[in-house]
């Protein structure tokens, strides 16, 4: 790929708008994992150049070379860990960057409560150094994956942006810290724009059945269990409780398409105006766990079998996002429906059992 310097080619254009995104070039930190991969996928689609940063610690570089094959694009991947300054800073010095999209942390919720000092040191460290080497590089463009999880239990649903914020563990609480982090930089210099997308709950696959969800060990995620008790490889789903305050006493989340989310980035990414803006990356609809449990036995015609059990510590009874300030203020809409968001899935599932590691067994 021939590369121009940074200050070539912004010199000319202005203003930053108006440039082609085929001359824009995107740093997705965690471009190798799953909304990441994804979301790269999408920005290759819609002409900008991609850099992928990623340590392939939750993740396969099969991945990366699947947003190739899918794209017919060159994307360029740099195996790096992110909380080491050097690798961050050199990233920025050989490459010209135009804006950045991080995704690039660790997200298991059980997880950070047994090793909170692993999760405050990767995810806060990395995103130190990102906001560091773009601050010292003149890049200013930033997305940021939020998520719902800074909502806590809330007073009410659909959650507005204007919820109070609040979390009950260390991951949740990383995520807190990162968004104070953002809106503090933002303050101190109006070149600043980032935007901080609260995701709900993505599930679903590229529709071509090449990417998707491959969690290590048990999936923590309600869908990706789902789908892997379909494909055979685990016996039944546990539901956890059946008594709480919903129609069908057990819990309801805003799932949202992994396809639906990946464009609300590039929406985004082309939101000018505000230093730093939250927004709602949700449906705005609610399913159960009963409804999703049937909705992917219609999906794969396999029959799900399931138990009812113990309600999951930390859990809450519902989920649910207000996405409007999203659908006026980026122009973005999740439109797929919960049958595509599972029948995609299945398609990635089935075709994958195993995941990016086909051939091996689990
Ligand atoms: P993922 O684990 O599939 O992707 C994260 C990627 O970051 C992985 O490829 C991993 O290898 C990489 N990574 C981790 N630590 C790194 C480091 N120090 N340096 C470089 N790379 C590193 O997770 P995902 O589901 O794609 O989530 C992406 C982001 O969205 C995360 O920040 C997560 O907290 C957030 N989020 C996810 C969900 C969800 O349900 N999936 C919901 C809300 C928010
Ligand atoms: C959904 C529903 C469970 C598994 C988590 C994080 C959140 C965000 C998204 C990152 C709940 C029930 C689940 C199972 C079940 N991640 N369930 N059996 O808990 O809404 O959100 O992922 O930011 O921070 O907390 O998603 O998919 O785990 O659960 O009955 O085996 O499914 O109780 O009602 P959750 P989930």
């Amino acid at each position: 790929m021939q590369l121009t310097s940074r200050a070539d080619r912004t010199a000319t254009v202005s203003p930053v708008n108006v440039r082609p995104r085929s001359d824009r070039t995107v740093l997705v930190t965690g471009g190798a994992g799953y909304i990441g991969s994804h979301t790269a996928v999408a920005l290759l689609e819609q002409g900008f150049e991609v850099i992928i940063v990623d340590d392939l610690s939750n993740s396969s570089a099969r991945a990366v070379e699947v947003v190739g094959h899918l794209t017919g694009r060159n994307v360029t991947f740099i195996e790096g860990d992110l909380t080491d300054s050097t690798v961050v800073a050199s990233v920025f010095a050989s490459h010209p960057i135009d804006a950045v999209i991080h995704f690039a942390g660790l997200k298991a919720v059980g997880e950070s409560v047994e090793q909170p000092l692993r999760y405050y040191r990767t995810n806060l460290l990395s995103t130190m150094n990102l906001l560091e080497a773009m601050q010292s590089n003149g890049v200013f463009d930033l997305v940021f994956s939020s998520s719902a999880t800074v909502y806590g239990d809330p007073d009410t649903v659909p959650i507005p942006e204007s919820a109070p914020l609040r979390t009950t563990n260390p991951y949740g609480a990383t995520k807190l810290m990162i968004e104070d982090i953002c809106r503090d930089v933002a303050a101190s210099d109006p070149r600043w724009n980032i935007s901080l997308l609260r995701y709900f709950n993505p599930v679903g696959a590229h529709p071509s059945g090449q990417l998707g969800e491959d969690p290590n060990g048990i999936p923590n995620n309600l869908v990706p269990f789902v789908m892997q008790v379909a494909v055979g490889r685990r016996d039944e789903v546990a539901v956890f409780g059946d008594d709480y305050d919903t129609p069908d006493g057990t819990g309801v989340r805003d799932y949202i398409h992994v396809v639906d989310l990946a464009l609300g980035h590039i929406a985004a990414l082309d939101r000018r105006g505000g230093r730093c803006e939250a927004y709602n990356l949700g449906t705005g609809n609610g399913s159960s766990v009963l409804e999703i449990i049937a909705a992917a036995s219609a999906a794969s015609g396999v029959e799900i079998p399931y138990r009812l059990a113990d309600r999951r510590p930390g859990d809450i009874a519902t989920s649910l996002a207000d996405p409007t300030r999203a659908n006026t203020e980026l122009g973005w809409r999740a439109d797929r429906a919960l049958d595509v968001m599972l029948t995609d899935a299945w398609r990635w599932q089935s075709g994958n059992p195993n995941g990016f590691a086909s051939d091996t067994a689990s």
